[in-house]
């Protein structure tokens, strides 16, 4: 028996990157999966790779109308949302003194008012279907500890942890399970990024901070989004149904080191 069968599941930010590989994991589990997300021409790209089984939404998590939106969507395409994943974050670096106003409020209009109204319109529709559900919210290593140029990104994602405690012990007992992923580095559009930010902050040459970091991680080498799938899929099915308010490393050992 397929551990998400019959499930279906809203997954942000699913175009590219971690998002898509758990998508790709849900739909192998038996899941339906709207690939939602607010870039919509990727969205469409990456539902008709994956095929039967996952469908393009499109949602700016930073909009309440876009949310609602994108939900009654699901609603309307499934006939139901049984798991959310909160994925679609943004980041950004620089400097404590060069931080600007424009950057924090993009970041935490996405990271953190994005999960957590997200995440609010997930329950509203679980709870009315009175039949519990799966919320997991994507953290991070960063949301564990500060870096010296990461102030703002850091600091959601600690936000992240946090609300994913309050949540999981409210939505609770509606038998809504909301548990994190906080993983360390995983390779993908999103590592180039910070590669190339760093590469100027740092006066280092393209992929050298890549190295550096895979260099110091216990397991050897940056994780690829397959290796995050299977905490997705735990997370979601009837296995972690006792599970509350937690947020899981899945990082290589890269947190413990
Ligand atoms: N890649 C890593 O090393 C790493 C490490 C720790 C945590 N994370 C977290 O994992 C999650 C996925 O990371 P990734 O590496 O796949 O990121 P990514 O940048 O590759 O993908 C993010 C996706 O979110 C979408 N998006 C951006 N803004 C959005 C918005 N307002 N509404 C809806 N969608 C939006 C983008 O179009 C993109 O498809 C993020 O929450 C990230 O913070 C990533």
């Amino acid at each position: 028996m397929k551990r998400l069968a019959g499930k279906s599941a809203l997954i942000t930010g699913a175009a590219r990157g971690i998002g898509r590989g758990f998508a790709e994991g849900y739909i192998a589990e038996g899941a339906t999966v709207a690939i939602a997300d607010i870039n919509l021409d990727a969205a469409r790209e990456a539902a008709s790779e994956l095929g039967d089984g996952a469908y393009a939404v499109q949602i700016d998590v930073s909009d309440q109308a876009s949310i609602d939106a994108a939900m009654a969507s699901v609603v309307s395409h499934a006939g139901k949302l049984d798991i959310l994943i909160n994925n679609a974050a943004l980041f950004d670096a620089s400097e404590t003194v060069d931080i600007t106003r424009a950057s924090f409020d993009k970041l935490y209009a996405v990271n953190v008012a994005g999960t957590l109204f997200t995440m609010q319109a997930a329950a509203k529709q679980m709870i009315k279907q009175g039949h519990g559900g799966k919320i997991i919210n994507m953290a991070s290593q960063a949301g564990r500890r500060g870096e010296a140029v990461v102030l703002v990104y850091c600091s959601t994602k600690a936000a992240v942890i946090s609300m994913t405690q309050s949540a999981g012990l409210d939505l609770i007992r509606h038998g809504i399970n909301v548990n994190a992923i906080a993983p360390g580095v995983v390779d993908g559009a999103h590592w180039d990024h910070v590669d190339a930010m760093f590469a100027k902050l740092e006066n280092k040459k393209p992929g050298q901070k890549k190295a550096e970091v895979a260099a110091g991680v216990p397991a050897g080498r940056f994780a690829v989004p397959a290796d995050l799938t299977g905490m997705a899929i735990f997370l979601a099915s009837a296995e972690s149904d006792y599970i509350v308010s937690q947020t899981y490393n899945v990082d290589g050992g890269q947190w413990m080191s």
